[in-house]
């Protein structure tokens, strides 16, 4: 009964060598490729000398690569090219989730993240790591995950409308053995987000004549405030165009009292 117990070993160890950081760091480095930004790229993360090699030989020679230990005072905060950075985390190194919750605005704004995770690969469990992180809808952080029924890896990313609404994933597509599949119809994030299902947008009304706030919409006294009352159709196409609602606040032409909510 040994042989059969040796070969049962055997096979769940090869099936785990599947997601071994090999082909996920295999996966990141084609996804820099494949993306085509002018990037500086910056690994923060535990790799071995030999999985940093694995990296940086699937990149060519004019992407310049950068390792670091994921510390948070290797994040580019005064960097002058700060839009160039694209940083890659590996959730797999115990020091990440801290790092990615230090990192502040450098999440949503500028900074772009790939993000791998040796340790919950399905998609699935892996959107959960984003939880209480602050991937704003400005953000561009990509996951590479597993995903049933797919061959290789699914590319995604992710993002939330606020701090406190749920996390939304974004398909970008599919990698297989270095070939990158890219089912996304526009790399930029502000062009596919363009729905924000109701999310309530702040928005200031500054007048100068109480009577204002009764002739927002009825053209009268167009002289009156005129600024602000082209302002606000302005304001109300850009939320239809988002899908968004509005919350208006009035605010006196002083800046300095309320003069209605
Ligand atoms: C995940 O990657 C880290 C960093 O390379 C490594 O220390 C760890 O052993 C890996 N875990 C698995 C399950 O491969
Ligand atoms: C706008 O958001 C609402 C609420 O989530 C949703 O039901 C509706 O389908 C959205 N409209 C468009 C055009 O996406
Ligand atoms: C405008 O409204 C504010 C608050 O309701 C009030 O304090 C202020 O006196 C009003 N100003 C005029 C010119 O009516």
């Amino acid at each position: 009964m040994k042989f059969p117990t040796v070969i049962l070993v055997l096979l769940v160890l090869s099936k785990s060598v599947v997601t071994t950081n090999y082909d996920l760091i295999t996966a990141t480095s084609n996804l820099i490729e494949h993306l085509q930004l002018p990037v500086q790229v910056t690994v923060l993360s535990c790799w071995s000398e030999s999985e940093k090699l694995q990296f940086w030989s699937g990149l060519n020679s004019f992407t310049s690569v950068r390792f670091f230990t994921e510390n948070q005072v290797n994040l580019p905060w005064n960097d002058r090219n700060q839009h160039q950075n694209l940083l890659v985390i590996d959730a797999g190194c115990s020091k990440s989730k801290n790092l990615l919750r230090s990192a502040g605005q450098l999440l949503y704004y500028r900074v772009k993240w790939i993000i791998i995770n040796n340790k919950t690969s399905k998609c699935e469990q892996f959107l959960k790591f984003f939880d209480n992180l602050q991937v704003l809808i400005s953000s561009e952080v990509y996951y590479i995950c597993e995903e049933n029924g797919v061959q290789g890896f699914a590319i995604k990313q992710v993002y939330r409308l606020s701090l406190t609404t749920e996390l939304i994933e974004e398909t970008f597509g599919f990698w297989n053995k270095g070939v990158i599949v890219n089912s996304q119809f526009s790399k930029y994030s502000s062009v596919r987000r363009h729905n924000l299902n109701h999310y309530k947008l702040r928005a200031s009304i500054v007048i100068t004549h109480n009577e204002t706030v009764n002739h927002l919409e009825d053209y009268s006294e167009k002289h009156v405030d005129a600024v602000t009352k082209s302002n606000y159709f302005l304001t109300k196409h850009v939320a239809q165009d988002l899908n968004a609602t509005l919350k208006f606040s009035y605010v006196n032409q002083c800046w300095e009292t309320r003069a209605r909510e």
